[in-house]
């Protein structure tokens, strides 16, 4: 039995306004047995709802989050380096099309998810909104964001929705060579030349903020976090999945002799929970509400992608008509 109003039409898939009591405990009760929901199962029109928000929302972070990194393959130093860059890139698009899958198990197609996009309707992640100025930003992004988004993943994959976990199961095994790379890159600037280290650093200052608002507001501030939590889509609050990233990577990057920086942050001993200065978080929402420094960019980006390969999907669709090619 299909729930929340599906009707296998993805059109037609309207929230209802209030679940059935019944099938709302039965749903509740499998959730608290551990067991997972399929797309056929009857779910609360809220869940699906919360369900497509948060995997669109990821699968739009994965193609836009390619496009800083990609315009480094031409320049990264060195045929290991751009080999290894090349095939990274190539992985977070196909991580996008597993998530778009995932979500369009819940009944929204990938076009409206295009649309939603390319509208501004719907978000992507801050993180993606900010420039790779030099070949450090790039070690960055790939030790410590993609680092941060193991941690997000790791705890995600433990969820309740099945196509989502399967998804990000394959994701993460793919991520855990991505931090490789990255660390590897990242270990190689900091045990370089004065100039190397200091380029390291320059970058590590800029990202850190933007690394710190990767994970959410802080829990006092989380609209989803609690409903998400007693449906087993969020297995760890955004706080707690902040404090297990600075657990595993701060460590990692003063032992190599670099700083942070946050004069406040340290680890309690007695508490066990890492301190530090709260970030700036109406940069954070002026950021993911459309006003960073490259949203307009990344955006105009996807848009040219799309008008450019339109021609190629109508040519997949109905391969006996005539198409103009954009470059004719
Ligand atoms: N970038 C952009 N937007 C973010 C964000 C981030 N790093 N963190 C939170 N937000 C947005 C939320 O989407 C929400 O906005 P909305 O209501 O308009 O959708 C708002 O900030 C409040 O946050 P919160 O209530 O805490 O959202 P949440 O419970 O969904 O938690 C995540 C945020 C990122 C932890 C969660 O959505 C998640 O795990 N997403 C899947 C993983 C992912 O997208 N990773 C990014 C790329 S690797």
């Amino acid at each position: 039995m299909y729930g929340g109003g599906y009707t296998g039409e993805p059109e037609k898939n309207q929230p209802q306004a209030q679940d059935d009591p019944v099938l709302l405990a039965e749903f509740e009760a499998k959730i608290d047995r551990g067991e997972k929901i399929e797309p056929r199962d009857w779910m609360p029109a809220d869940y699906r709802k919360q369900l497509i928000r948060m995997i669109e929302q990821h699968a739009h972070s994965e193609i836009i989050g390619a496009l800083p990194e990609g315009t480094f393959i031409t320049r990264a130093p060195g045929f290991k380096r751009k080999m290894a860059l090349m095939a990274k890139v190539q992985d977070e698009i196909g991580h996008g099309q597993m998530l778009y899958s995932a979500a369009e198990t819940l009944g929204k197609t990938r076009e409206q998810m295009f649309n939603d996009l390319l509208s501004g309707k719907s978000k992507y992640s801050n993180v993606f909104n900010y420039p790779a100025i030099t070949w450090a930003d790039v070690t960055v992004i790939g030790f410590l964001i993609d680092a941060a988004a193991i941690v997000n993943q790791v705890i995600n994959s433990k969820g309740s929705y099945g196509p989502y976990c399967r998804a990000l199961e394959r994701i993460c095994y793919e991520e855990a060579f991505h931090l490789k790379q990255g660390h590897d890159a990242f270990v190689a600037l900091a045990a370089g030349s004065p100039m190397q280290r200091q380029m390291a650093q320059e970058s590590l200052n800029r990202w850190w903020e933007p690394i710190m608002h990767f994970f959410g507001p802080s829990d006092k501030m989380s609209v989803h976090s609690e409903r998400l939590m007693r449906w087993k889509v969020k297995l760890a609050s955004n706080d707690d999945m902040r404090q297990q990233f600075l657990n595993t990577y701060v460590p990692k990057i003063w032992e190599l002799g670099m700083t942070l920086p946050d004069p406040n942050l340290k680890k309690n001993a007695e508490t066990k929970q890492w301190e530090f200065t709260e970030p700036n978080w109406d940069t954070f929402f002026k950021v993911i509400n459309g006003d960073g420094p490259c949203n307009k960019e990344r955006l105009a980006v996807r848009k040219w992608a799309e008008e450019k390969g339109r021609w190629v999907r109508q040519a997949l669709i109905n391969p006996k008509e005539k198409y103009t090619l954009p470059y004719a």
